[in-house]
């Protein structure tokens, strides 16, 4: 029997419940300013209103989960890997509370907003190229992971099924009925891919019918932070093409306008990638004479204070 695995008592199991109800769940908002007509209505769930303040508490939640009820990290091993931020940050609030020490890998030229948070919730840092963006975070982690096996245990949010799967069974369903079944098309950009990859796959076995349509910045340096320009990144090992009925290309600079018009129209201040999902569902509210389209703000504004003084 191996003594090392982390029981329930060392990790303090109900703070580990607790944390559970706090996933997911989160409410769904209309945004009638953006419909072009009355039978087309479009809907945004908003994310930050979970464990963490952005939809990867879900996907942060899960693959921890199964790594500590399979056993596969093991007392006095520190979770390790490569994030943009907000997978980072999520992870960073559920460690703390268990007592996990966290290592993460994450380009040099993430916000300092981002930064300052990880450091408060004690996170170890590592700062990669800025050049190598989220593939060389990546690249270190997986290093790091393979030359002391012993000392990490890799999340590896690009390649962990428990990341998709924290969207099938859970995204997925809550948009469903929280729509009452009416949902026509979902909507979303892609980083790690888990959160378009995991709600399709669910929303497809749920209504076949329903189009499911992924987002994709229109050139390789885009500022919206959390997506990847696929044809220019690594692809995650995750991502299913197969899943997406259409890919739309979209525009950053029309993704800042779109900012401004929400916090004026619709009292938000969303996120750049928030506000791209958002502009998807626009883009495909003007080609359908009916529908019911869902997307996901997978944060607020609150983090982005760099970026959005220079749009706001
Ligand atoms: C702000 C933001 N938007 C979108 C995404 C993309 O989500 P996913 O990794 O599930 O594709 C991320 C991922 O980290 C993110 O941080």
């Amino acid at each position: 029997m191996n003594t090392n695995i982390l029981r329930p008592s060392t990790l303090n199991y109900q703070r580990f419940k607790t944390i559970g109800n706090t996933i997911g769940h989160t409410p769904i908002h209309e945004f009638p300013s953006l419909s072009p007509r009355p039978g087309v209505r479009i809907f945004g769930k908003l994310e930050w209103y979970q464990f963490g303040g952005s939809v990867k508490a879900r996907a942060a939640y899960n693959m921890i989960r199964y790594a500590i009820t399979t056993g596969r990290l093991i007392s006095g091993q520190r979770l390790l890997d490569a994030s943009s931020g907000n997978t980072g940050i999520a992870y960073a609030s559920i460690c703390s509370v268990l007592g996990i020490p966290l290592t993460l890998c994450l380009p040099e030229n993430a916000s300092s907003q981002r930064i300052q948070i990880l450091q408060g919730l004690g996170t170890e840092l590592i700062l990669t190229s800025r050049l190598e963006g989220t593939d060389g975070a990546q690249r270190v982690a997986a290093d790091m992971a393979s030359t002391s096996p012993g000392t990490y245990y890799y999340a590896d949010q690009y390649n962990n099924s428990r990341n998709w799967k924290a969207h099938f069974y859970g995204t997925s369903r809550e948009v469903y009925n929280q729509t009452g079944g009416q949902i026509t098309h979902f909507v979303a950009g892609l980083g790690t891919t888990g959160t378009f990859t995991g709600t399709s796959r669910g929303l497809k076995c749920l209504n076949p019918k329903i189009e499911t349509i992924s987002l994709q910045p229109d050139a390789p340096m885009h500022g919206l932070e959390g997506w990847k320009h696929l044809e220019t990144a690594r692809v995650p090992g995750i991502y299913d093409s197969n899943l997406a009925d259409d890919t739309l290309q979209v525009n950053s600079g029309e993704v800042f306008d779109l900012i401004r018009f929400i916090a004026k129209h619709e009292g938000l201040i969303l996120s750049p990638s928030a506000a791209a999902n958002l502009l998807g569902a626009h883009i495909i509210a003007s080609k359908n004479r009916r529908a019911t389209i869902v997307t996901l703000l997978a944060d607020n504004g609150d983090k982005y204070s760099e970026i959005l003084t220079q749009i706001i």
